[in-house]
């Protein structure tokens, strides 16, 4: 076992240990977390388009007094926690989620309105396992959700071996999200929903997830700014320059453009498929790469090449600048200004677009997940995970070696997990041939292109030589599993989940 997981699975140990000992509070009867804020807990981060205004969203026809609110903050969030369950009894379980948890399930017009927004927010989605403990035997016509994700891993292109225990059989029945400025705030909310659902709800594992530090607020743990991109759904609120518009039920099942067989009382509508994937980063080792592979430019240092090289893998800059419009520097003006840093679309007059990779590289993270003018597809998700784990320590970034597992708890909302998440991870980042119609196979995503944890071939790295192969040796986002959930409409609380 690698150090890194063997701390994980001590921290988990010891932090199950305490449930059991800290079990007798059930009779101290906490209350829930209750009150208003006067200022959003969602955090503005420069170049991360902030929610739409209630008022806008209010004049749609949305139901957003019935979406989970998740579903549409993306990744603004202080802290979050992903704590996933399993059902004991499920006739007492149900009486809970209808007479206690519905009350408190926050909707999207909560979270776009301040006035509305909780202290902590809470959502909650189900796995196929969890819905057929509670005996709700609908088809949800999702084929991907009812196998659940570990079924997924050989088209995937990944090993269970690495893992977490919790991920790989059917166990999990449903995950609760938990997001608040604070973990205090998160911590007695947990407090109060374990005394009330009592035993029909154990604990099967958690995820503590947070923004970084400072001015690292919205980056992810390789440095890069998250959160940019993100599909507009069609006729909901604000868009942004180079915002890819959807069909609502591209994102939110039951509504306008989406295709899957719902059952017919409508009981989904607003809902949403929830891919969770815990997904570690080895940041270090990643940094190493960078040093050792960075291409040659004249009239740079060391550390400026392999930030390019970095730039490259991912298609933007550390500050958010998309390198299709500023291939040579960062410029962070660019990458904050929510006007600019999405209005690209890798063409440009007097560019082959077949052939010059001097701006955007054809395997680059941005590119490979959404090919923009490569491609005429809607092909969409909406994203909403956060970091987790620590800061890269002194020692970690001396050795060049991860020994304090962290990364990115990724979350993405879809109304098919076929054609949202699994299509993205299979026929584009996995797939070294697309974008297809190119003068050299762009080969592996280098950030999330998965090959069985073997090497990985990339092309159009190298300015200078964009025909030029680079193996990766390793992957540097690891998967250590998920699962698939549904987020149903809050109606369903008191509706079809507990009939
Ligand atoms: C640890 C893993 C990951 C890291 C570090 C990462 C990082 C990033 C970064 C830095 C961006 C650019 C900023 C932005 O537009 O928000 C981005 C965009 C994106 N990522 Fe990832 N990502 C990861 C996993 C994934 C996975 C698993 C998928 C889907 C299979 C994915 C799909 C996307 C999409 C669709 C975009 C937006 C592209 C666009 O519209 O321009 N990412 N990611
Ligand atoms: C925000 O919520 C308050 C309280 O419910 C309400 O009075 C106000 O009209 C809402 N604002 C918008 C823009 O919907
Ligand atoms: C993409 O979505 C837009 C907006 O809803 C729609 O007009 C268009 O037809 C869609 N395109 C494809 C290829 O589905
Ligand atoms: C290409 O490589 C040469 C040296 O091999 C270097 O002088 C030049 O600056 C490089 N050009 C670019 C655009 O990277
Ligand atoms: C870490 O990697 C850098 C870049 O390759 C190298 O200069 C340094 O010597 C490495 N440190 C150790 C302890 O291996
Ligand atoms: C990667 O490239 C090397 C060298 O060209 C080749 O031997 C290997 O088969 C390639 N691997 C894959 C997975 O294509």
């Amino acid at each position: 076992m690698r150090p890194s997981s063997f701390l994980f699975v001590l921290a988990f140990g010891l932090d199950a240990a305490f449930a059991r000992r800290a079990a007798p509070r059930a009779t101290q009867n906490p209350a829930g977390v209750t009150g208003t804020r006067k200022s959003s807990f969602l955090k503005n981060v420069a170049g991360i388009p902030p929610v739409p205004p209630a008022a806008k969203v209010a004049a749609t026809a949305f139901p957003v007094n019935d979406i989970q609110g998740d579903i549409i903050v993306g990744m603004q969030k202080p802290k979050e926690l992903f704590y996933f369950f399993s059902i004991g009894d499920a006739a007492s379980f149900k009486t809970h989620l209808a007479k206690d948890i519905a009350p408190i399930l926050t909707s999207a017009e909560q979270m776009l309105n301040t006035t509305q927004q909780p202290l902590v927010l809470l959502n909650m989605a189900f796995s196929q396992a969890g819905l057929t403990t509670l005996g709700v035997l609908d088809s949800l016509g999702d084929t991907s959700f009812t196998l659940g994700q570990i079924k997924a891993i050989q088209t995937l292109a990944e090993k269970s071996d690495g893992w977490q225990q919790e991920f790989k059989g059917t166990g999990i029945h449903g995950v609760m999200l938990l997001a608040s400025d604070t973990v205090d705030l998160i911590n007695q909310q947990v407090a109060f929903l374990e005394t009330t659902f009592g035993s029909s709800m154990r604990k099967v594992y958690a995820l503590d997830g947070a923004m970084r530090p400072g001015a690292l607020a919205g980056h992810e743990m390789f440095g890069y700014k998250d959160g940019i991109a993100q599909p507009a759904l069609d006729g909901f609120g604000d868009t942004h320059p180079g915002q890819l518009v959807v069909p609502p039920g591209m994102i939110l099942t039951g509504m306008d453009g989406d295709s899957g067989v719902r059952p017919v009382d409508g009981w989904m509508t607003g809902g949403s498929f929830l891919v969770f994937r815990q997904l570690e980063q080895l940041v270090p080792e990643f940094d190493k790469f960078l040093l050792d592979n960075a291409p040659i430019v004249e009239g740079k240092t060391l550390q400026e090449r392999a930030d390019l090289l970095g730039a490259r893998m991912v298609g933007r800059w550390k500050s958010g600048a998309p390198i299709d419009l500023s291939p040579n520097q960062d410029d962070p003006a660019l990458g904050n200004d929510v006007n600019r840093n999405n209005n690209f679309d890798f063409t440009h007059d007097g560019l082959d677009f077949k052939s010059d990779q001097s701006r955007c590289p054809f395997s680059a993270h941005i590119r490979k997940s959404r090919p923009r003018a490569d491609v005429s597809s809607n092909i969409s998700i909406m994203r909403s995970g956060i970091p987790y784990g620590g800061e890269v320590t002194a020692a970690e970034a001396a050795s060049n070696t991860t020994s304090q597992a962290r990364g990115l708890a990724f979350v993405s909302y879809q109304s098919s997990i076929a054609k949202g998440f699994e299509f993205i991870q299979k026929a584009w980042v996995n797939a070294p041939g697309f974008v297809f119609g190119k003068d050299v196979q762009p080969g592996f995503d280098p950030i999330v292109g998965q090959n069985f944890g073997g090497p990985r071939n990339v092309t159009g790295l190298d300015p200078n030589d964009t025909h030029k192969q680079l193996t990766l040796p390793l992957e540097f986002v690891v998967s250590r599993g998920g699962e698939y959930f549904f987020s149903p409409p809050i109606s369903a609380f008191t509706g079809r989940l507990v009939a």
